[in-house]
């Protein structure tokens, strides 16, 4: 009656020493990390009844079928008042007051990995939040039709009528369309779900690649960073996002496959490199959703950190409810959670960032 019987059922007998057998295997196939997603399962069940015996901690784990979902470990509980999104306030790019600093060579990151839910949504939002707080100019761009980075700041996309799309197509100038003072030091580029048509409308356009860039361009001396929020595909707004970039910052989750698309990533900045962006290069890796409670997260840090260096941060973003409960909220965590170990997380990235120019 535990809350991981339904994936004891197909598994294994408990081994009894399961850090152990996790270490003597090399390889990751399905059958293995069904295998491991089991002994972290029993792991965690352990943990949970000696220290709280509460079977509705918020502690649980997701299987279905043949085809195991990354284990999830959670210590904190979610919130439960109903949920009522702050709505943004902004001001048109043209009414925005003076920055108060002279702002010197703008920084222009991609926040990019073609996987899904590893964070770049999360990671664009609250650190365009936390360079925002440490006094910098930010700009955040939502090249996502998905339009995470704009809700996960409370705009609501209802109320706005033109967005990134309208300046891929070259409709709408970039001023008419970026909501200023989204935040402290925030401005925000917004997306709508009519940006899908993009990738299909750009196709037969003359200079499709450098949509972004070209608007981009014209903003330069006028923000210290501009982060942009990919979509997970190597589409055409991708491609706009690698062209317009001056380098790439890298979210990688601390879980099973973690590298797994990296290489093809790699490949496409080599060819966006060779071709239309030169001095396109990895500006940083940053692991996302660390558990500090199993052994994998542990594993993919090590792995990751010998495989790109001194590349990755030093900061490494914990796995926390309070990030994920954020965007629901229209916040950033450091608005939501200010004592967070989320808030804590981001805030010492963009030092980081900061500090790497
Ligand atoms: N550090 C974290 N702790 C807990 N949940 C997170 C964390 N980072 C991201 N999430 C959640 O994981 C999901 C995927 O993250 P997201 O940033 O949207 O990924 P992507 O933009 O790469 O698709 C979202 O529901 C998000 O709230
Ligand atoms: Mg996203």
């Amino acid at each position: 009656m535990g809350l991981f019987d339904s994936l004891k059922r197909n598994s294994k007998p408990a081994p009894t020493r399961p850090n152990e057998q996790q270490e003597s295997r090399t390889a990751n196939s399905p059958t293995q990390r069904y295998d491991e997603v089991n002994e972290a399962a029993q792991v965690v069940e352990r943990d949970v009844h000696a220290s709280s015996g509460a079977e509705e901690a918020a502690v649980y784990i997701k299987a279905s079928g043949d085809a195991p979902a990354p284990v999830h470990v959670e210590e904190e509980v979610y919130a439960e008042e109903p949920i009522e999104p702050a709505k943004a306030s902004y001001v048109a790019f043209r009414d925005k007051g003076p920055v108060s600093h002279i702002i010197g060579q703008t920084k222009i990151l991609a926040i990019i990995n073609q996987k899904g839910g590893v964070g770049k949504s999360t990671t664009a939002v609250n650190l365009a939040a936390a360079l925002g707080a440490a006094g910098k100019e930010v700009l955040l761009v939502d090249l996502d039709p998905q339009g995470n980075a704009t809700s996960g700041y409370g705009i609501d996309k209802r109320d706005i009528d033109q967005c990134v799309y309208n300046v891929l197509l070259g409709e709408t100038p970039i001023e008419d369309v970026i909501l200023a003072e989204v935040g402290k030091g925030v401005d925000v580029l917004p997306s709508t779900i009519s940006l899908a048509g993009a990738e299909v409308e750009l196709v037969n356009e003359m200079a499709r690649e450098n949509r972004l860039k070209n608007a981009l361009g014209t903003l330069r001396g006028r923000y210290d960073y501009i982060l942009i929020d990919c979509p997970p595909s190597l589409g055409l707004l991708t491609i706009n996002a690698l062209v317009a970039a001056d380098k790439l910052l890298i979210p990688i989750q601390c879980e099973f496959y973690a590298l797994e698309g990296v290489t093809k990533l790699l490949d496409s900045m080599k060819r966006v490199k060779s071709v239309l962006n030169p001095s396109l290069d990895i500006y940083g890796i940053v692991l996302t959703m660390y558990d500090a409670r199993t052994n994998l997260s542990k594993q993919v840090v090590d792995e990751v950190r010998s495989f790109f260096g001194d590349t990755v941060f030093e900061t490494v973003i914990p796995r926390t409810v309070k990030l994920s409960e954020a965007p629901s909220y229209g916040q950033p965590i450091l608005d939501y959670a200010p004592e967070n170990k989320g808030t804590e997380a981001y805030n010492e990235l963009a030092q980081e960032v900061i500090k790497r120019g």
